[in-house]
């Protein structure tokens, strides 16, 4: 049997790109509707097991740093129109916070982060695949700017960081999964053409809803 689904659309691309630029402009014109933003960095694995210095360990680029399991489940019940509790990631301390939000099912689930393309499995969810594309230099000073102001780090840390970790992984694991995309944006937030574009889209399949349907073996 099918049955129609909410839409769900994937933002990739990497750090600093622009994806919550892309995320916040599609947010703002549906937020009255119905819309919830999920962020693949709030499935961060859970280290709260691990000491501070354990977690500065850890790749945080790599495939394998996430929980996609309890991401896909969470989407599979979205999409199931049930309620979830999304963690909540503490980027100070390297792990999941004790608390939790509860996000309730929505028509438009966005889904944002750098490697969501690269999940087979969470590709195969998506009805709408963007990446976001931006020079390499821009994203490292919007890095900087971010980190320094949002996220408790020394510049040293981040430049460290980006040279031993994020530019390998970024050029790796993140660039590759600009095939799979349907659109890609360069310019990501600034890109207002592309962000019309996606909108419209997003308008047509809300007042066509039939258009979706999933096959109910997505439960199993
Ligand atoms: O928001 P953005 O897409 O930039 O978030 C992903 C980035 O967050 C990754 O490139 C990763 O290096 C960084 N990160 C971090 N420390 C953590 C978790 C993620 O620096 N504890």
């Amino acid at each position: 049997m099918k049955l129609s689904k909410p839409l769900i659309i994937g933002i990739a691309g990497g750090s600093g790109s622009g994806k919550t630029s892309v995320t916040n402009s599609i947010y703002e014109v549906f937020k009255e509707h119905s819309v919830v933003v999920i962020e693949q960095d709030f499935y961060y694995k859970d280290q709260s097991h691990l000491d501070f210095e354990e977690r500065l360990l850890t790749n945080y680029d790599h495939p394998l740093a996430f929980d996609n399991k309890l991401l896909i489940s969470h989407l599979r019940k979205l999409l199931v129109r049930q309620s979830v509790e999304k963690p909540i990631y503490d980027y100070t301390l390297h792990t999941r916070s004790e608390k939790s939000v509860l996000i309730e099912p929505k028509d438009v689930i966005i889904l944002e982060g750098i490697l969501v393309l690269e999940d087979e499995a969470l590709r195969n969810l998506m009805d709408i695949k963007l990446f976001v594309d931006t020079d390499a230099d821009l994203r490292i000073i919007r890095r900087i700017l971010r980190d320094i102001n949002e996220r408790g780090r020394s510049i040293e840390s981040v430049v460290e960081q980006y040279l031993s970790v994020v530019r390998p992984m970024h050029n790796q694991f993140i660039e590759p999964t600009k095939r799979y995309a349907d659109i890609i944006i360069p310019e990501g937030g600034h890109n207002e053409v592309a962000i019309d574009l996606m909108v419209t889209k997003i308008k047509t399949i809300l007042e066509n809803g039939t258009e979706l349907y999933y096959d109910d073996d997505i439960n199993q």
